[in-house]
């Protein structure tokens, strides 16, 4: 998502934030801008779109000697992409790029506004740059005015913040949100929100942590903690391996993107939770209009989303709902009604089997939506509505982070609908949002469960295939959890419903048969396990993911007391996650790109 950069020195500070901000494209962003301080005079320039579109606004601009620069990528949240809303974000006399989200700016923006403070953008960032401009009125100093505005805002920041009557010197702030301080030889100081930004420009950073703020000059930093205490400087030596950075210490880039979710998931729910609805500033309200069926249609891991949905708009929204995997809707000759809202979900927004059933739907005169990561996509452009899912960019092949903000979007949007159809109470809604809110808490890894699945993965290398099993919401990720194995381990791998087994697929149980049974507290446990109790009868290997002790089991990974069977879901999403990449690490695969995949296939 968004990225930060600053810099303080004396080398040409315009190429320093743009190379800086282009090590961080890979996070994703939609617009970018530049703030630099020189001899008391500021040069801001923006751009909507990629940093060559900044790159040529600002070409006309050239400093020499000292100066002070912030920058920023932005990826949108609170209000359209475009060159207003982009950072940085200017006040009188000082401008802001904030990375997170400041919950309280909306009753901050009502009382500045009635001080006769003016707006320009409409995002929550600005309220920053007018709060510290109206606090630095009667403030000593304007670090002193810089700390109390970080005790006015509430919420998920990391904040850089220029003004000119402290020329050469750079606010700063973390709570929630990166960010790091790096130096070198040649007295520079360097700021970014990914270690990625400052490879090769610095020989040492410090990690800043939750609470820390303070300034920097020329050659100087002071650190402050939560209670104000000034913190001794702690430096680490930087890596000069770029690749190896951007993967922030994790072994492979799936690994990343598995921890990150609890980080991701809270950008997908920023701003869209209000405390009795849910919120989609993207959403005309006549959406849903004439609406009394959707149809989901998607490929792979996304398909498996969609199949979750199917479950939470028919319970949660009463809709008739049905799925469709696209590379079969678009030869079978359909029949579509208009009183039908056909939903694509793609990480990409650009898979061809997708992108031609959106096209098709479309044709018949259907309403359409598309759930995406990918802003600018084609589906998204094609489509008449669209909610982007903000995972930032996925690179690992096996879809992860982008598959848990899909489901987090589609849940939300099955109480949207609730709310509209009024098939949920108001404090059925209110529970569920509570439910929402713990989701980045409860897809946070537990070390333990790692090292466990860690030691565990040696036992399941050979036999002869996996059957991941589970009941309603737990079916599509069992058949999620099977994808994910064979994606990476290239090992056989089915999901399957745990009713369905007796049917057929129970005649392979044997030792070498390995069930990776999905048994959640709150959803057909009894049921579930009656099945599993089946499979251990005949000898099947079986690893059962519970937070209730199973004593048929040969292995039982035990999950947390979650409240909700959706919690659940999501914890369990990530053990099969972390199972299936230490299996594969184990095999010696390459995990980040399994041998014949792609991660946008953009032929059918
Ligand atoms: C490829 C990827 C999968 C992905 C599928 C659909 O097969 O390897 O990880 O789930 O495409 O991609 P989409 O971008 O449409 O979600």
């Amino acid at each position: 998502m968004c990225g930060i950069v600053g810099y303080i020195g004396v080398k040409p500070v315009k190429k320093i934030l743009i190379d800086g901000l282009r090590e961080l494209e890979y996070r994703g962003y939609d617009s970018a801008g530049i703030a630099i301080l020189q001899e008391g005079h500021f040069s801001l320039f923006k751009a909507v779109g990629k940093l060559i579109n900044l790159e040529e606004k600002a070409k006309n601009y050239e400093s020499s000697g000292f100066s002070v620069g912030i920058g920023h990528t932005r990826w949108a949240t609170h209000g359209k992409p475009t060159e207003l809303n982009a950072h940085p974000h200017l006040g009188q006399n000082s401008y802001v790029v904030h990375n997170g989200i400041i919950e309280n700016y909306q009753e901050l923006k009502t009382m500045l506004v009635g001080h006769g403070i003016h707006f320009l953008s409409q995002t929550d960032t600005e309220v920053i740059v007018h709060l510290f401009e109206y606090l630095l009125k009667s403030a000593a100093t304007p670090f002193d005015a810089f700390k109390q505005t970080l005790a006015q805002i509430k919420g998920a920041y990391a904040i850089l913040l220029v003004n000119a009557d402290a020329e050469g010197t750079i606010f700063f702030a973390k709570h929630g949100s990166p960010m790091i301080i790096g130096r070198n030889h040649d007295n520079e100081t360097f700021f970014g929100s990914s270690d990625a930004a400052l490879i090769g420009k610095c020989h040492e950073v410090i990690y800043l942590e939750d609470g820390h703020y303070g300034y920097a000059s020329s050659g100087a930093i002071a650190l402050f903690d939560e209670q104000n205490r000034e913190v001794a400087l702690r430096f680490t030596a930087l890596s000069e391996n770029k690749l190896s950075a951007q993967k922030e210490g994790y072994r492979f880039f799936m690994e990343k993107e598995i921890y990150e979710q609890s980080t991701v998931l809270s950008d997908t729910l920023m701003g869209r939770l209000r405390d009795e609805s849910i919120y989609f500033e993207e959403l005309e309200t006549t959406l849903f209009d004439g609406i009394n069926e959707i149809k989901l249609c998607a490929c792979g891991t996304s398909y498996h989303a969609a199949l979750v949905a199917s479950y939470l708009f028919e319970r949660h929204s009463k809709i008739r709902t049905s799925v469709e995997i696209a590379s079969e809707f678009r030869y079978r000759e359909p029949f579509l009604t208009p009183d039908t809202l056909f939903v694509v979900i793609s990480q990409s927004g650009e898979t061809a089997d997708t992108l031609e059933s959106l096209k098709m739907a479309k044709k018949f005169g259907l309403k359409t939506m598309v759930i995406c990561n990918v802003d600018n996509s084609s589906m998204v452009r094609l489509a008449d509505a669209s909610i982007l899912t903000r995972a930032g960019i996925e690179k690992g092949v096996a879809s992860t982070k982008a598959f848990a903000t899909q489901v987090c979007v589609l849940w939300m949007l099955s109480l949207y609908l609730a709310g509209e159809r009024k098939t949920l109470s108001s404090s059925d809604i209110q529970h569920q949002i509570t439910l929402l809110r713990s989701l980045p808490a409860t897809v946070s890894v537990d070390d333990a469960i790692h090292e466990q699945l860690r030691r565990l993965s040696k036992r399941y290398l050979h036999g002869h295939g996996f059957f991941f099993i589970g009941r309603d919401v737990f079916y599509p990720l069992a058949l999620e959890g099977a994808l994910k194995l064979k994606e990476i381990s290239y090992l056989h791998a089915e999901g399957y419903p745990s009713g369905e087994m007796k049917h057929g697929p129970i005649a392979l149980a044997d030792p070498e048969l390995f069930t990776i049974a999905l048994l959640p507290q709150h959803m057909l446990y009894d049921k579930t396990k009656s099945n599993i109790e089946e499979l251990s009868a005949r000898d099947s290997t079986i690893c059962s993911i519970s937070p209730l002790d199973f004593d048929k089991a040969d292995d039982h990974i035990c999950t947390k007391n979650a409240e909700d069977y959706m919690l659940e879901f999501f914890e369990m999403m990530v053990v099969l996650q972390l199972l299936s990449m230490e299996i594969a690490i184990r095999l010696g695969n390459d995990v980040d790109m399994p041998r014949n995949l792609a991660k946008s296939v953009t032929v059918e």
